[in-house]
């Protein structure tokens, strides 16, 4: 039976995301001792870039269909290709009304219709339209905005410009840990330390991670000993826009609008794999894109000049002025768009309750492996999962898990080379042709012999042992990559985003736009 701590805890929390400040704030309001450590300012990272929304309104719309959680929880299974957890997706798609009702109260300005009810937006592979947005398609940022306020007015500590380096584990357990900043280390104890670095996008060249993804997180928890799973699966987003300069995503939300994928014929070439076209699940739609684009030697388009220029301006203004700054007229012609880098399902491993293997240790968000994902996950959950299991990760300090701290289900994974892999003779590291390497092999399609190339180069790599932010950096996505090579060459069948060409040779996939798209 569980059992909870009788005084207040010192809490660590890494990361300053929808996860981790959902449970900063949850832990604080339990009564407990909080530090909140982010990399770079407070608010900054992947949450203030989300665009599509959170999932989980349900009830009869406006139209006066349907929806209910239990279809939420069959299209998040479905998605996942058969390997989500269907309890703990029970417990996400259950707790989502509860967590969307704290952010409308935390003072998140959700887009209503003039009758005051949330509009819900519709996504790829979602059965019903239940995702709440707000500011159009500047959902993140509203919601980034409204936890830092609360965040500063519960007067919580927050130590920018701060990076985890490692944890610190004695007798078995996390008690703290090891950070950079200002150039120096220091060591922070704590009763508990909730990893919410978000993932490991930065692996990729082509990613919508904004710079601080660079899984510290995920590779802290490995040097530390805790179980971490499924890093196999890598999402990549089919639509960003090919156009020199950052990438830059076009939301999933434009083609549940009605936006729609063409071809240089012209043909809506998403039909071709999947019956629901650019409907279907993410990773689907992802590798139609590909595939026709490198058919075609250029990228495909979206086609949303159906929608009107006065609908694209209203619904999704910052796509409307940040397409038209890049010198696009989407209202006017389709517009080019390639895959990139988006989300990793897999992670630190964790019950429901977030807690990881090691006692002391909790891991929320993107950097979790919560289950609810499998191999692919369904646009909008990601917010919804932050904010659900950092609530219950918030709820569960000081409680022990009952039973064995490991899944029976989360596959043994190889260990992770160490210093006695760095061979004297060792290539130095560069994270550029890491980011391209993982690009051309461990991206969206992949071969098993491209994988063992992979694995052979990063093997190859040594990084440099420097204490600064880069150098910390570096290591942290060489081992990320070092532990993903290894989970996909351990799943030798194509599941989820997960995929496997058959080929007897090493298959670089190519870059569909390499010349139209900067980092
Ligand atoms: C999008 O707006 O397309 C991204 C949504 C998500 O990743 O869940």
């Amino acid at each position: 039976r569980e059992r909870r701590a009788a005084e207040a805890l010192h809490v660590l929390v890494i990361g300053g995301g929808i996860a981790g400040l959902t449970a900063a704030l949850h832990a604080h309001e339990a009564g407990h001792r909080v530090d909140v450590v982010v990399k770079d300012a407070l608010g900054d990272g992947a949450t203030a870039l989300a665009q599509g929304g959170i999932a989980g309104v349900y009830g009869v719309d406006a139209d006066g269909v349907a929806d209910s959680p239990a279809a939420h929880a069959a299209d998040t299974l479905a998605a996942g290709a058969g390997l989500s957890d269907a309890a703990v997706v029970d417990v996400l798609v259950g707790e989502a009304p509860a967590r969307i009702a704290e952010l409308v109260a935390r003072g998140v300005p959700f887009d209503r219709d003039p009758q005051g009810r949330l509009l819900r937006g519709l996504e790829a592979a979602h059965s019903a339209a239940r995702i709440a947005h707000a500011g159009g398609d500047a959902t993140g940022a509203a919601i980034s905005a409204a936890l830092v306020r609360a965040v500063r007015d519960a007067g919580i500590a927050v130590r920018e410009h701060t990076m985890l380096v490692d944890l610190i584990v004695e007798d078995a357990a996390v008690r703290g840990a090891r950070l950079l900043a200002a150039g120096r280390i220091v060591e922070v104890s704590a009763d508990a330390v909730i990893l919410a670095t978000g993932g490991a996008g930065r692996l990729f060249r082509h990613t919508t991670a904004p710079a601080v993804c660079t899984g510290d997180g995920i590779a802290a928890a490995l040097r530390a000993g805790a179980a971490v799973a499924d890093l196999e699966f890598m999402q990549f987003h089919p639509t960003i826009l090919a156009a020199p300069g950052p990438a830059f995503l076009i939301s999933e939300a434009v083609r549940g609008e009605g936006a729609t994928l063409i071809d240089d014929d012209g043909t809506r070439f998403a039909f071709d794999a999947h019956p629901d076209g650019e409907l279907a699940p993410r990773d689907v739609v992802t590798r139609a894109v590909v595939r026709r684009a490198r058919e075609q030697g250029h990228p495909v388009r979206l086609d949303a000049t159906a929608l009107g220029a006065e609908r694209l301006a209203r619904r999704f203004p910052t796509i409307d002025r940040v397409t038209r700054e890049r010198g696009f007229d989407w209202a006017r012609e389709p517009i080019p768009v390639t895959p990139a880098a988006h989300y990793l399902m897999g992670g630190v491993v964790t019950d429901a309750e977030g807690r990881s293997t090691l006692p002391g240790l909790y891991a929320v968000g993107e950097t979790a492996r919560t289950g609810v994902h499998g191999a692919n996950r369904l646009a909008s959950n990601s917010l919804l999962e932050g904010a659900v299991f950092g609530a219950r990760a918030a709820a569960a300090l000081g409680t022990v898990a009952p039973g064995p701290r490991v899944a029976a289900d989360v596959p043994e994974r190889t260990p992770l080379a160490g210093d006695a892999d760095r061979a004297a003779t060792a290539d130095p590291f560069s994270r550029t042709a890491l980011q391209d390497l993982m690009w051309d092999l461990v991206g969206p399609l992949r071969s098993v012999e491209g994988l063992e190339e992979a694995r052979a180069t990063v093997r190859s790599w040594r990084p440099s042992e420097d204490l600064t932010r880069t150098a910390v950096e570096d290591r942290n996505l060489l081992q990320v990559a070092r532990a993903m090579i290894d989970a996909a060459l351990a799943r030798p069948v194509s599941v989820g985003a997960h995929h496997l060409l058959a080929s007897s040779r090493p298959v670089s996939i190519a870059d569909p736009a390499p010349a139209l798209i900067g980092v």
